[in-house]
């Protein structure tokens, strides 16, 4: 690996410049690099935080299938916990859900997605990947035509830019693809009015589930990382500022949410990372604008509230890695054509489903007649999950499937 491969460069090209360096933009990188594409990708931040920066982690069973197929799941089946269990617990008792034996018989395996992005960056990199790390794109011109090129600022500040046949926009909502979209996008918006406090603590995990909290203080989630940490919700006020808890008050609240009074108490360790995430959800459409094509969170942003995030992304990074190789390597541009469509079918059958957890975990505020509606049909469809084969198969096949 050289210097040459890594350091930040505001000058280049290549047939495919990617924009973002995480499961998207690196699962991309590899599938290009291994069919003899000539890409680049260019990542705003240091490696260092690339390779540490804590978020997803619920691998589905299509992203492992992904990463098999193309020889990049070795950490996942290494270090990977295979995991198939809910435990929804509410004020009136808990029930758990073996999801792995339902719908499909597909599982999830826990993988953090810091060590899944170490892993796709040191197989690029050992492939001969070409990388520029602090090196930020500001805009993506000309992406009607046939020569997109790529405005970036390298880490010592000095202006720069890339020239490419193809730009992959992999860098995230808030990214310089998004910024860089033709009037004619679409974006569609939905904020779900729920915000939840998200939690790492250093604590091994309290069930051998996922744990769900319908509670009327509000949503409580515990999903395990590692056998030493383990992610924990609660939901608060909108605006609410992540150190305005106390680790007692957070212990305490997460205790009574998930009923360790009757169900045993959580183990409990340092928290270590905390920040309030609004619930929102996003999708651009079309994800092609000529030369200018979206994967990952820049295509589309679904609420957390079902672990599709990572999954999207690397099904997605597949379908244009597929895409472009067919334009690229063999002159045939359907593939390409067909990119948008072949995406936003799997991106709202995501978003359906997260939109249907939100619902469900979430009791509507207020006490006017709309939320009693709407508690009673909560109450119910959480009964149709604990009673009906057909509902609990239904589940398994959206909470896993993608
Ligand atoms: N220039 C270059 N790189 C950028 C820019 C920019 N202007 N803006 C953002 N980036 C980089 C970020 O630093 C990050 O490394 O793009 C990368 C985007 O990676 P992710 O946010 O992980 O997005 P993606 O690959 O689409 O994966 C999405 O993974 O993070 C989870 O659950 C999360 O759903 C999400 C999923």
């Amino acid at each position: 690996m050289t210097d040459r491969q890594t350091s930040t460069a505001p000058h280049g090209s290549a047939d495919v410049v990617i924009l973002g360096a995480g499961p998207a933009g690196l699962t991309l990188g590899n599938l290009l690099l291994a069919a003899g594409i000539d890409c680049v990708v260019l990542e705003r931040a240091d490696r260092a935080h690339v390779q540490t920066r804590a978020r997803a982690g619920f691998l589905a069973a299509n992203t492992v299938r992904v990463l098999d197929r193309h020889g990049l799941a070795e950490g996942l089946h290494r270090r990977g916990i295979p995991h198939g269990t809910c435990e929804f617990r509410t004020e009136v008792g808990r029930f758990r859900l073996d999801y792995g034996t339902l719908g499909r018989g597909e599982q999830h395996t826990v993988y953090p997605q810091q060590d899944l992005v170490t892993d796709l960056l040191t197989h690029y990199l050992a492939a001969g990947g070409r990388i520029h790390f602090e090196t930020e794109a500001l805009t993506v011109d000309d992406a009607a035509g046939a020569r997109p090129t790529v405005t970036v600022r390298a880490a010592d500040g000095r202006p720069g830019r890339w020239q490419a046949r193809y730009v992959a926009g992999c860098d995230g909502r808030h990214g310089a693809a998004r910024r860089s979209l033709p009037s004619t996008a679409r974006r569609h918006h939905r904020d779900h009015g729920v915000s939840w406090l998200g939690l790492l603590a250093e604590a091994p995990p309290s069930l051998d589930a996922v744990g769900y909290a319908l509670h009327g203080r509000g949503f409580a989630g515990h999903m395990a990382r590692t056998a030493e940490v383990t992610r924990y919700y609660l939901q608060c006020e909108r605006g609410a500022a992540p150190d305005a808890w106390s680790q007692e008050r957070i212990w305490e609240e997460l205790g009574l949410r998930m009923g360790a009074a009757d169900h045993g108490p959580l183990r409990q360790g340092r928290i270590f990372q905390r920040s309030v995430i609004d619930l929102q959800s996003d999708v651009i459409e079309p994800l092609r604008h000529g030369s200018l094509l979206l994967a990952g969170d820049a295509a589309s942003l679904p609420a957390p509230a079902a672990a599709k995030g990572a999954n999207l992304a690397v099904l997605e990074a597949e379908l244009l890695a597929e895409a472009l190789i067919d334009d690229l390597s063999h002159g045939d541009p359907a593939t390409l054509d067909r990119y948008s469509r072949r995406c936003l079918a799997h991106i709202w059958r995501a978003q359906e489903f997260s939109h249907w957890m939100i619902q469900l975990l979430h009791a509507p505020l207020g006490s006017d007649e709309e939320s009693h509606f709407h508690a009673s049909l909560r109450r119910s469809r959480i009964e149709s999950l604990r009673t009906s084969r057909t509902h609990q198969d239904w589940f398994a096949e959206n909470y896993v499937g993608i």
